[in-house]
């Protein structure tokens, strides 16, 4: 049969190679997968500011390649995905590599030493390959490049990852801007927190773990479950079987904020949140590909049910079912196990609202430190003033919400009450404390404080507070610090209707 040879051009597959959609952390994380892969026991990271100059290298004392191999990995597509991978193997696609580099970089070297082997050096160069339209993977490099592979000196075996020219991190950053420096290493900081929470079994196993080192401080493992904690809950573990394979699942329910120390409770909520972090953890292979996430199964994320998180491994046999993708952040289960993970996530919920109810009255009643007073007294040429606190969350939320065009008008009606305040009633209070109860503690009649209440739980949620955070606001302002069960009522979110019957 006649044919013509139809080869991808060069500079178009790896313009393409670098857009799958990698960001730093994720990106990192990928090319240390390749170190665990070949049995590292140390990773060294190190994040170099140099303005656009900056370079960063990931560097491992696993088994290395030779020659041949490292020409091979350095290939697109060295190995096919149909390929049979070992359950320490953490690839699948034979791209990680290069795609997860070439996101971040146009300059990426490999310098890597097999037992018994001499250390070899390859290159791509993005620019090079772009212009000369060929695959070309240089075997020399220049000085400068040489500097920043220095601390790789392996005695027997190991690998570091070079990267430099990293357009989509530093374009046209200088060394002495202290702002963009600043932005570095915020992202330096990310990718450690992604680091610690995606390897964090490979962290915290105790022999034959991993010790990760970012500019020489060491990587403490995030377990999102809280294993330590005595509140914690596991619910009975349940193992799934489809298709002659097991996917084994452990539910928990995280403690209640107010039966953990400030922080652990900021710590468990990491950079996203507790509410954002309830759901999933996909392991494949003891490396976390998701974090919390419901899997599409028609849940949503709620403040109620966010101290559900669920521990769900599965192997790389199971990629294919799983619709694994390149970048290693997706995971979609397959429909045989559907129904039980809906069942499963169902009942974590359940147990998980449970708790947070139960405590959450507890959490209602704010300590007296805590609470936010609507009056306040200023003292001037020797007189009592009473003024309004800028600062009482639904003053600070309504001024908010007029926006910047109205809020002068806002403001001007605050002055208005504050200068009209009649003297009668500024005088018959005695206290000269900053703060002031004023006549809302003598509101007897309940229903109507429970409007007021319920119309400012729509304006704080509506101001972007989720339910829960807006009745714990509810819970530091006086006077509703002292109806906790007034506040109780606004759970479930009741209050949008209340509201709406006056
Ligand atoms: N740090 C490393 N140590 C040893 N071998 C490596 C390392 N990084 C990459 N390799 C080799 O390069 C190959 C290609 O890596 P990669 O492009 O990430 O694809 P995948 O991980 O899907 O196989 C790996 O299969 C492995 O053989
Ligand atoms: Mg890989």
């Amino acid at each position: 049969m006649d044919y013509d040879i139809a080869e991808p051009h060069a500079d178009a597959i790896i313009q393409s190679a670098r857009s799958i959609g990698y960001d730093l952390p994720t990106a990192i994380a990928d090319i240390m997968d390749n170190s665990i892969a070949a049995g590292a026991s140390n990773i060294w990271l190190a994040f170099f500011w140099d303005g656009e100059r900056s370079w960063i290298s990931i560097r491992d004392d696993g088994s290395g390649m030779n020659e041949k191999t490292l020409v091979n990995a350095m290939r697109l597509g060295s190995l096919s995905p149909l390929a049979y991978r070992s359950d320490r193997d953490l690839g699948r696609f034979g791209l990680g590599l290069k795609t997860a580099s070439f996101s971040q970089c146009k300059r990426l070297i490999v310098r890597t030493k097999a037992e018994n082997a001499p250390a070899c050096t390859r290159c791509w160069d993005l620019d090079y390959v772009t212009e000369s339209r060929e695959w070309r993977l240089f075997k020399e490099i220049s000085e400068l490049s040489e500097s920043h592979l220095a601390e790789f000196n392996p005695k027997s075996h190991g690998t570091i990852v070079l990267w430099e020219d990293m357009d989509r991190l530093v374009a046209h950053n200088q060394t002495e801007n202290r702002m963009q420096q600043d932005r570095f290493y915020q992202r330096v900081d990310q990718v450690i927190e992604h680091n610690s929470m995606v390897f964090h079994k490979f962290l915290e196993r105790p022999n034959g773990g991993l010790t990760c080192w970012a500019n020489g401080n060491k990587v403490s493992p995030w377990n999102p479950f809280l294993p330590r904690e005595a509140a914690t809950q596991g619910l009975p573990e349940e193992h799934l079987h489809y298709n002659g394979q097991t996917v084994d699942v452990f539910p928990y329910i995280l403690p209640h904020q107010s039966r953990l120390k400030p922080e652990i409770f900021k710590l468990a909520g990491g950079s996203r949140g507790w509410n954002d972090l309830q759901g999933f953890y996909v392991y494949r292979n003891g490396r976390m590909l998701v974090a919390g996430d419901w899997l599409g199964l028609g849940l949503q994320k709620e403040e109620h049910c966010k101290l559900a998180r669920i521990e769900l491994n599965i192997t790389t046999a199971m990629d294919m079912d799983w619709q694994i993708d390149v970048k290693k952040s997706r995971a979609r289960p397959p429909a045989a196990i559907r129904d039980d993970l809906r069942r499963i996530a169902s009942l974590t919920r359940t147990k998980a609202v449970e708790v947070y109810r139960s405590r959450g009255k507890v959490l209602t009643r704010a300590r007296s430190d805590e609470v936010v007073f609507l009056w306040d007294t200023l003292r001037r040429h020797g007189k009592n003033r009473f003024i309004i606190n800028r600062d009482y969350p639904a003053v600070a939320t309504v001024r908010r919400l007029c926006g910047e065009h109205t809020w002068e008008y806002f403001d001007a009606l605050l002055r208005l009450i504050e200068e009209t305040l009649p003297v009668s009633c500024a005088n018959e209070n005695p206290d000269t404390s900053r703060q002031v109860q004023g006549q809302a503690s003598t509101l007897n009649d309940l229903s109507q404080l429970s409007i007021i209440c319920h119309l400012l739980f729509k304006v704080l949620v509506a101001s972007g507070n989720s339910k829960g955070h807006a009745i714990e606001l509810l819970a530091t302002m006086a006077p509703f610090n002292q109806y906790p069960e007034l506040l109780a009522t606004l759970e479930d979110g009741e209050g949008d209707n209340q509201s709406d019957d006056r």
